[in-house]
Formats: C-alpha cells, sequence, structure tokens
C-alpha cells in the first residue's frame, strides 16, 4: 500500500474527531472518504499532510504509513517534498494578491534545481486553459471555480505524485464541477493517485475505484464505489435516496 491509515484516533484538545479510523489508498487509485458536515474528513486529511490548521489536531493513537513506514514524525515538508503528496486544502487558500503565475511559482520552492519547471507549467495550462488566460490576473479577481482550479494547479506545481483534495467541487457550478473531476481523472489516467475527500457522494463516488464512508468518526462502509453507490443504507444516507 502506499498510505495506511490504522486505527487512528485524533483529538483536538478534549474533543475526540476520529474513534479509531483505518483506510488505506494504493499507488494509481482514486480513493474518496465521504461524509456529512463534521464527520471527521478534513481531519483525516491533516492528520495525513500536518498542514497547520490554526489548532492542529492531535494524533492520540493509531499510525499513518507510507509504503509501510510510518510518517507520524515526518515534517509537513518532506511529506510534500519527499514523499511527493499535495494538498488541496477546503477554502482553497490561494494568495489572492498574487497573481496566478506567482502562486504556480510560490509552488516550486521545493523542488530539484534542474526540475524541467517549463514542461510543467503548459502541463497546467493545457489542463487548465482558463488560468493560462488569466496567468497575470491577481487572484483573489479570479471566479471561485478558477480559483478551484489555481489550488490544484498549484498541488501539482510541487511535484506531487499523490494528490489529496479537500472539497474541491464546493461552491463551483455543476459545468465546473464536471470539468474539475474530467480533469481528476485525465491526472489519474497519467499515474496520480488521488484521495478525495467529498460531501457529494455521488461525484465522488463517479470518479473513484474505491471509497470509505465516514460518520462521526468512525467507518460505516466501505468498498469499490460501485458497491457502495448500490448500498441501501448509502444511498438513503448521501444520495438522496
Ligand atoms: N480546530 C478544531 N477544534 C476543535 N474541534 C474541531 C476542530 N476542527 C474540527 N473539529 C471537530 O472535529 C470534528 C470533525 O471535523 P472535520 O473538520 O474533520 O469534519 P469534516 O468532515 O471535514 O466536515 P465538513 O464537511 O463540514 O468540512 C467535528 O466535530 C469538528 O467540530
Ligand atoms: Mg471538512
Amino acid at each position: 500500500m502506499l498510505l495506511s491509515v490504522e486505527n487512528l484516533i485524533v483529538k483536538y484538545g478534549n474533543i475526540q474527531a476520529l474513534h479509531g479510523i483505518s483506510f488505506d489508498v494504493d499507488e494509481g487509485e482514486i480513493v474518496t472518504l465521504i461524509g456529512a458536515n463534521g464527520a471527521g474528513k478534513t481531519t483525516s486529511l491533516y492528520s495525513i499532510t500536518r498542514l497547520p490548521p490554526p489548532e492542529a489536531p492531535r494524533v492520540i493513537s493509531g499510525d499513518i504509513k507510507y509504503k509501510g513506514q510510518s510518517i507520524l514524525k515526518t515534517s509537513p515538508d518532506s511529506v510534500v517534498k519527499d514523499l511527493k503528496m499535495a494538498l488541496v486544502p477546503e477554502g482553497r487558500h490561494i494568495f489572492g494578491n498574487m497573481t496566478v503565475m506567482e502562486n504556480l511559482i510560490l509552488a516550486t520552492y521545493s523542488r530539484e534545481k534542474d526540475a524541467d519547471l517549463e514542461s510543467e507549467y503548459k502541463r497546467i495550462f493545457k489542463l487548465f486553459p482558463r488560468l493560462e488566460e488569466r496567468k497575470d490576473q491577481r487572484s483573489e479577481s479570479l471566479s471561485g471555480g478558477e480559483q478551484q482550479m489555481l489550488a490544484v494547479g498549484r498541488a501539482l506545481m510541487t511535484g506531487c505524485n499523490f494528490i489529496l483534495l479537500d472539497e474541491p467541487s464546493m461552491g463551483l457550478a455543476p459545468v465546473l464541477k464536471y470539468e474539475l473531476f474530467r480533469t481528476l481523472k485525465q491526472l489519474n489516467e497519467e499515474g496520480m493517485t488521488i484521495l478525495l475527500i467529498e460531501q457529494n457522494a455521488s461525484l465522488a463516488l463517479h470518479l473513484a475505484h474505491r471509497g470509505y464512508v465516514l460518520d462521526t468518526g468512525e467507518i460505516v462502509a466501505q468498498g469499490s464505489s460501485e458497491s457502495l453507490m448500490n448500498d441501501p443504507k448509502v444511498k438513503k444516507a448521501y444520495l438522496g435516496g
């Protein structure tokens, strides 16, 4: 397994957010974690990438392994640089007063000196032509959907081969949602491993190979996307009947 989360218990102060969850992602897969508000989706991602939210979640017990080795003590920097995992956080967090291009350039800070960045910018502009049209525009003036594309493009510029996305469809018009999900599928076909967190279970299960359903800090269902889509309980609670 590329990534395995094992019996993870996580707290914020005295509040227990994850009650011993386990899930894994293999190389080349698209795996989704679905669940309602407060289920523990973002907490699961932050536990893996450890990018600091104001109050970081604390791992009480369990383990997170990358290729079989615990990464609980790996620095957030090293998760990006050495393990080549990149987070697209909830709410995007792009630098609004910088241009599209400056945001992309900033993401390359940890790259090797000989990385062929030019061809990667080209690749991102090919995936998201809107970003190329707007590359000198201040990012705060992009539409919500364009900002989401920039957040994905920025993650790609870290040179990652594993991308973790926190509700990328949030706030996007249907057309942009489908466009973004098509791009994720294309990235996966080119070899990118994807862990996708979504409240939009239908969209997520149509894209992913496998999924897990998270409910108040526990995994309550798991399996192939097809089996989850046909599971009466999942249908009723997450797919509108
Ligand atoms: N910084 C924090 N301090 C205290 N409790 C927190 C903190 N962040 C999250 N929690 C709690 O942990 C639980 C899981 O939250 P989390 O953000 O992981 O949910 P989520 O599944 O991402 O929800 P959403 O779909 O609303 O983004 C919730 O009960 C939440 O209130
Ligand atoms: Mg969340």
